[in-house]
């Protein structure tokens, strides 16, 4: 293949640069090990990584009382939970599905929270059975059904705990979830028929907020709405910490947000418990999506290249219009050129990558798509039908399956072939 002669940016031979440019996340020789063995494409989460970002979360919130839950909406390999577990957090469910997942990762009922919408009266029953104990509900009428299921429910409720997902206009925009201030009367109304308190207040802000005075101008305004609360115990303030997907940008200051927070819960006269239950922010950077170049054409001085992924394995940057860093593994390389990254199928937003900056590259090269451990496998789909990649869990050098490949079989599992 002729490569054009005017690349976009010419690379001086110096190593810093280029490992500046390629920001990989392990060495070149490891990410082909992995797609020989497991073959291609594949997500692979580094658990030092992983355990990192926990850590760093963990120890930038000093309040004594706080409790952290990992929104599994995220990322729901049981794998990937049980380091969670062993780190001490505990589950945030959205939905049935992500207790059910935590369950199985050994999360016991009590710790994980339920802030969920939207439950029909056979999954509010089920959230009971499975000994969920902390539920942040959406609406009066959540609460309403939650009075019924608890009238014919035969375990013990003597310990549940009820919040409200709070809706302020003044503080969230155009929300449809969550309860207004004016409606905590009812609410509180609701709750004592079932000999229950409202305990808790939850707030998210919204997702992939990465400037931090966001949070931070709004603590006392929440504060004084969870005061608004006779029997206040806990604040659950979300969710919705940002990510730096571009690596150069601002990024959400953990440290200045959990001194401002524990400062001003700090200074209650009342003992609230804390509650933070990030996603995005935990475990983004510990995915990494390996792929292989299938096709190499040039438009001009543009690089367009096929590669054997699809918007199907990875949706964001289709879908969302999210931005995800694609590198390539050359040791070396000399000039970068625009490129487009596109997916094995024609549909036409099938693009893991726009206007990238990239080497020229060949067939058989590998490609990493950067930080996909938040909203990546967790949102593929049989989109376009191509069966989803393999998960594996990287650890230092070594490596294990922590999900198979999908094969065409998963195309007509549930069909009714006649
Ligand atoms: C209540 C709640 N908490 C946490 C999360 C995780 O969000 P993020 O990944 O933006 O932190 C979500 C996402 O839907 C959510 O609804």
């Amino acid at each position: 293949m002729t490569v054009p002669a005017f690349p976009l940016i010419n690379i001086n031979d110096d190593m810093t640069e280029i490992s500046q440019i390629q920001n990989r996340p392990f060495s070149p020789q490891l990410a082909n090990s992995l797609l020989s063995y497991y073959g291609s494409p594949l997500y692979v989460y580094q658990s030092d990584l992983l355990n990192h970002s926990i850590s760093h979360i963990t120890s930038s919130i000093p309040y004594a009382n706080t409790f952290f839950q990992f929104a599994t909406v995220t990322n729901g390999n049981t794998e990937l939970l049980k380091l969670f577990n062993s780190q001490g957090w505990g589950v945030h469910a959205n939905t049935p599905g992500d207790i059910y997942l935590g369950l199985k990762a050994g999360f016991s009922g009590e710790k994980i929270v339920y802030s969920g919408s939207n439950l029909n009266p056979e999954e509010m029953a089920q959230v009971l059975k499975w000994g969920v104990r902390t539920l942040n509900l959406d609406s009066l009428s959540q609460l309403e059904l939650l009075y019924k299921i608890h009238q014919s429910f035969s375990g013990d409720l003597s310990s549940l705990k009820l919040g409200l997902r709070l809706n302020e206009p003044k503080l969230i925009k155009d929300s449809r979830i969550g309860v207004q201030p004016q409606e905590f009367p009812e609410a509180i109304k609701i709750a004592k028929s079932i000999g229950l308190k409202i305990q808790g207040l939850h707030f998210y802000r919204g997702t992939g907020t990465n400037a931090t005075q966001a949070f931070t101008q709004i603590i006392d305004d929440v504060i004084e709405i969870g005061k608004l609360l006779p029997d206040w115990e806990y604040l659950d303030f979300g969710g919705g910490f940002g990510y730096p997907y571009h690596h150069d940008k601002i990024a959400f200051d953990w440290h200045e947000f959990g001194q401002e927070l524990s400062h001003k819960l700090n200074k209650l006269s009342k003992a609230i418990k804390l509650i933070i239950e990030p996603g995005r922010a935990v475990i983004a950077n510990c995915g990494t999506l390996l792929a292989k170049v299938v096709s190499v054409k040039w438009q001009g001085n543009k690089q367009i290249i096929g590669v054997d992924t699809t918007v199907g394995n990875l949706s964001v940057p289709s879908v969302h219009g999210g931005y995800r860093k694609i590198i390539s593994w050359q040791e070396k390389p000399q000039s970068l050129w625009l490129t487009d990254v596109c997916g094995n199928t024609t549909y036409s937003r099938d693009y893991l990558g726009k206007n990238c900056q990239l080497p020229a590259l060949e067939i058989d090269d590998m490609i990493g798509i950067l930080d996909v451990g938040a909203y990546g496998y967790a949102m593929s789909s049989h989109f376009l039908h191509r069966p989803r990649p393999a998960e594996v869990l990287l650890d230092k050098e070594s490596h294990r399956l922590i999900r198979k490949r999908e094969d065409y079989q998963v195309l007509i599992d549930n069909q009714i072939l006649a």
